[in-house]
């Protein structure tokens, strides 16, 4: 049986670790070949080993190894898919904790990324075969509601959100036949969330199958089968929303 995204072209930032290493999986076990990129190259290419893609050192901030990796995909591949910005850090500090340095390393790698990627693939993602190619843009909860201890990554988020429809309704209007759409994960065991648990260098928790209660994290798998979802044609009338994908929180009164 053919996958859900059988013979399509998909790059991933942050693809070395964490969600961004799930959503390779899920793309390849689903027939996509997979970019695999992160700036921790050596273990960008264990992932892309593991499924027979390529992979590619690249620091979302740099606009000139987003053109070198776009170049190659052009070469090798003549187009993409799909592209998923995942790439982000998290650093937890309140407003009159937080540097101007670090509220700038947010938005750089968040916001100046993500904007990086959108606008360095679309030409190669213009009127592809099926229902069109998809762009997937990493936000979070902290984008729907207030964390009062990150304020530079809540902001970064917020601003992905709203570029993801701007790009959505400029590239329909223009008729290019790119989707995009962005994820917002509640809690999800990654190495992210080790490091500010205090858990870093601990193995990932196994999260159960199964229903799970309020306060219990998500797997990275959970993030990946929304992403695969946005993937594929089966969302092609699915444009500019942000999905929660967090068990409820979003939903639940905050008080
Ligand atoms: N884990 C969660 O609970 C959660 C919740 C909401 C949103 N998110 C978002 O999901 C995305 C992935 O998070 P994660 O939990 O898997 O994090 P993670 O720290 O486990 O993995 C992040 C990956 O991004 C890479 N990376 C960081 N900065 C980069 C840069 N400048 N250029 C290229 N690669 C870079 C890292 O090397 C790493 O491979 C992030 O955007 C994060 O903000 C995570």
């Amino acid at each position: 049986m053919a996958g859900r995204v059988e013979g399509k072209i998909a790059l991933v930032t942050g693809g070395a670790m964490g969600l961004g290493k799930a959503d390779c999986l899920r793309l390849a076990e689903e027939g996509a070949h997979v970019i695999v990129t992160d700036r921790e190259i050596d273990l960008a290419h264990e992932v892309a080993h593991e499924i027979q893609g390529d992979a590619f050192e690249l620091d979302v901030t740099d606009p000139e190894q987003w053109q070198h990796v776009i170049d190659a995909v052009e070469e090798r591949h003549g187009g993409l898919d799909i592209l998923v910005n995942n790439a982000g850090n998290v650093i937890f500090e309140s407003i009159e904790e937080c540097s101007l340095e670090h509220f700038r390393l947010h938005m750089a790698i968040h916001v100046e990324g993500t904007f990086l990627g959108c606008k360095t693939a679309l030409p190669l993602m213009k009127n592809r075969p099926g229902a069109g190619a998809s762009i997937i843009n990493m936000a979070s909860t902290a984008a729907l509601m207030g964390y009062g201890n990150i304020p530079a990554y809540t902001a970064a988020k917020g601003a992905i959100r709203a570029m993801t429809r701007s790009i959505a309704i400029d590239c329909q209007d223009k008729g290019y036949g790119i989707r995009c759409n962005a994820i917002a994960p509640g809690g999800i065991e990654t190495p992210m969330v080790r490091d500010v648990s205090g858990r870093a260098g601990e193995e990932l928790m196994d999260i159960p199958d199964g229903p799970l209660p309020m306060d219990a994290l998500g797997a990275p798998r959970d993030v990946a089968n929304a992403m695969l979802y946005l993937a594929s044609d089966d969302s092609r009338f699915i444009n500019g929303i942000v999905l929660p994908v967090d068990n409820g929180l979003d939903a639940r009164p905050h008080h």
